[in-house]
C-alpha cells in the first residue's frame, strides 16, 4: 500500500554528533511501525524531523504525495502528522477540553462578535473521550488532575480531533502499568482499523511483538533495516540494535550458599501524614537487594520518599548500621548516606542547565557538604573523575561531559541521574523504577552494576513494576498494597503470580 509519508537519506548533524545517518523511514495506513534503537540511537530525533521540529542537513520527506526537502510545524500537522512526544505536551493548568482544541477554538457568532462555541467543544469533546475509553472524565476535568495514561489519552484524543493521518507514540509505555498498556494497545487497534499509520516506539521488546506490524532498527544514527516483526526474533532485534549477543538479562543473583551479613537498614511502623502509608516494617541485611512489588499507588515510593525525608511521616522509625536517624529533608537524608533515585526523574532528576559532568558529580558533593543545600564549593577534580567513570560505566552517549544534559536523549538523561546516585558513595541507596526508559543492552550493565553495590556492602532497594527485573535482581522481595506491606517472599518461592496475587492485597 502507498505510504502516508516516506522519509529517505534523512541526515542530522548537532555539534560533535551525526544524530542521524541516512535514515529511510516510511509509514503507511493501517500498520503499527515500529522504531527500535539503543537510547541515543536517534528515534526521537527522527520523529522531530517528522513533525517540522527539527531541519535535516540532507534528505528528502515525501508527505501525501509531496516533496519536501524539510517540513515546518505547520505543514507536518496539516499533512496530518501528529506526535505524542516522550515529556507529554499537555498543559496541566488548562482542562481537558481546551487542550484538545488548543490554537483552533471552535467560535461562533453573537451577534457581530465572534465568541468561543463551547457547547460545540464540550459536545466533540465528550465524543472523543468516549472513543479513548475516558468517558469517566468530563470535558471540564483540569488535566492537571489525570493520571499519566489518562494525559496520553487526551493526547490521543487530540489527534483524532485534528484527523491526523499518522499517529506518533513516543515511549508512551514507559510510565504505564501493564493493564494501563492493554489499554493503549486496544486503542492502537482501533485506530489501526481505521487506516491510520501509527509509529510506536518502545524498549520493551514484548511489547513490540505484541502489537506491532513492521519494523525498523536503528543504530548510533544509522539505518540498520526494516522488517516484518513477524519474521524476527527478539534475540534477533536486540543483535540489530545492539551489534552483539546479550543473554540472561535479568540473572544478577548472588553465588549459591551466600551468606547475607548483619541487619544494616530498618524501617519501623512507618506511617505518613497523609495515610499513603501506614505502618510499614521492613529490614535489609548486608549484601541483600530487597525488592518491592505492588500495582502504581500501592504506596511504594510514598513509603521511599518519607524514608528520604520528602514527605513527612506521623510516626515510625529508621535505623541505619545501628542508629536511629533523623531525616527532615533530602539534603540530611543525602548527609547521612541515603541516597533515593526518583522514578520521575525527568521532573526531579537533573539540573537543565548544568552539564553532564555537574549533574553526575552533584549527589557526591552535597553529601560530603557540611550544611544542608548547595553553597556553590565544587571540588573540578572530582567532579571530572567521578563522572568519568559512571560515563564509562553505565555507557552515557553523550557528545562530552562538558555538555548540557538536557540535550541528551531521554535514556541518557536517566543514566546520567543513575550515575549521579552511583557515585556518590551512599550507604543505603534506592531504586524507583531503575530502567525506566533504558535500552536493553545497558539494562544488563545497570542490573550488574546494582549487584555490585550490594556486594560492596551498600544497601539496595529496588521499586518495580517489571516483574521479571525483581524476580531477576532481588534477593527477597515485599509486596504492597494500598499503603501496606501485604507479603515478604524469599525469592527462591516467589513467582509472578504470587506476586501478582499479594499486590490486589491478599494476604499470602
Ligand atoms: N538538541 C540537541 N542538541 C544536541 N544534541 C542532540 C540534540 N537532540 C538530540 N541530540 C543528540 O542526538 C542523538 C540522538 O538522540 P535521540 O534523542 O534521537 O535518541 P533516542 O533514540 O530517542 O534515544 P532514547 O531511547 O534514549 O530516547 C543523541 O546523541 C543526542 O545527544
Ligand atoms: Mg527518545
Amino acid at each position: 500500500m502507498e505510504p502516508i509519508v516516506q522519509m529517505k537519506g534523512i541526515t542530522k548533524r548537532f555539534p560533535g554528533v551525526i544524530a542521524l545517518d541516512h535514515i529511510d523511514f516510511d509509514v503507511r495506513p493501517g500498520e503499527v511501525h515500529v522504531l527500535l534503537g539503543e537510547n541515543g540511537a536517534g528515534k526521537s530525533t527522527l520523529m522531530k524531523v517528522l513533525s517540522g521540529a527539527y531541519t535535516p542537513d540532507e534528505g528528502t520527506i515525501l508527505l501525501n504525495g509531496k516533496e519536501y526537502s524539510r517540513l515546518t510545524p505547520h505543514i507536518s500537522a496539516e499533512g496530518g502528522i501528529s506526535i505524542i512526544y516522550q515529556e507529554l505536551s499537555v498543559v496541566n493548568w488548562l482542562d481537558i477540553r481546551e487542550n484538545i482544541f488548543m490554537g483552533r477554538l471552535p467560535m461562533k457568532k453573537v451577534g457581530p462578535v465572534s465568541v468561543v462555541d463551547y457547547a460545540t467543544m464540550n459536545a466533540k469533546t465528550q465524543e472523543l473521550l468516549e472513543k479513548v475509553n475516558l468517558s469517566s472524565r468530563k470535558p471540564t476535568t483540569s488535566v492537571g488532575d489525570l493520571s499519566i495514561s489518562e494525559k496520553q489519552m487526551v493526547e490521543i484524543a487530540k489527534s483524532i480531533a485534528f484527523d491526523a493521518k499518522v499517529i506518533v507514540m513516543d515511549e508512551p509505555t514507559s510510565s504505564l502499568t501493564e493493564e494501563e498498556v492493554q489499554k493503549l494497545f486496544a486503542i492502537m487497534r482501533q485506530l489501526r482499523e481505521e487506516g491510520k499509520g501509527i509509529v510506536f516506539i518502545s524498549h520493551k521488546l514484548s511489547e513490540i511483538v505484541e502489537i506491532g506490524d513492521r519494523i525498523t532498527i536503528m543504530k548510533d544514527g544509522g539505518y540498520v533495516g526494516t522488517y516484518q516483526v513477524a519474521d524476527l526474533t527478539t534475540d534477533d532485534m536486540v543483535r540489530m540494535m545492539v551489534g552483539r549477543e546479550i543473554k540472561g538479562t535479568y540473572q544478577h543473583l548472588p553465588e549459591e550458599n551466600f551468606q547475607f551479613g548483619d541487619v544494616m537498614f530498618e524501617c519501623k511502623n512507618l506511617t505518613r501524614k497523609d495515610g499513603k502509608v501506614k505502618d510499614v516494617s521492613f529490614s535489609l541485611r548486608r549484601g541483600e537487594i530487597l525488592g518491592f512489588s505492588g500495582l502504581v499507588g500501592a504506596g511504594r515510593s510514598e513509603t521511599m520518599c518519607a524514608i528520604y525525608g520528602a514527605a513527612p511521616k506521623a510516626s515510625g522509625e529508621v535505623w541505619l548500621e545501628g542508629k536511629q536517624l533523623s531525616i527532615k529533608n533530602p539534603y540530611q537524608a543525602l548527609r547521612q548516606g541515603i541516597g533515593l533515585v526518583t522514578e520521575n526523574r525527568r521532573e526531579t532528576g537533573f539540573f537543565q542547565n548544568f552539564s553532564n559532568k555537574r549533574n553526575i558529580a552533584i549527589a557526591k558533593q552535597l553529601k560530603n557538604a557540611k550544611l544542608d543545600g548547595m553553597w556553590g564549593f565544587t571540588n573540578e577534580g572530582e567532579e571530572k573523575e567521578v563522572s568519568e567513570k559512571m560515563r564509562q560505566e553505565i555507557q552515557i552517549k553523550c557528545a562530552s561531559l562538558e555538555q548540557l544534559t538536557s540535550q541528551l536523549s531521554g535514556g541518557n538523561q536517566q543514566k546520567v541521574i543513575l550515575g549521579k546516585w552511583l557515585g556518590a558513595g551512599v550507604k543505603l541507596l534506592i531504586f524507583d523504577e531503575p530502567t525506566k526508559g533504558i535500552d536493553v543492552g545497558t539494562k544488563s550493565e545497570i542490573y550488574k552494576l546494582i549487584r555490585q553495590l550490594a556486594d560492596n556492602g551498600v544497601g539496595v532497594i529496588v521499586v518495580s513494576s517489571e516483574m521479571p527485573e525483581l524476580l531477576g535482581l532481588c534477593d527477597r522481595i515485599a509486596v504492597m498494597a494500598e499503603g501496606r506491606i501485604t507479603a515478604f517472599f524469599d525469592i527462591a518461592d516467589a513467582t509472578e503470580e504470587k506476586l501478582a496475587k499479594a499486590a490486589t492485597g491478599d494476604i499470602a
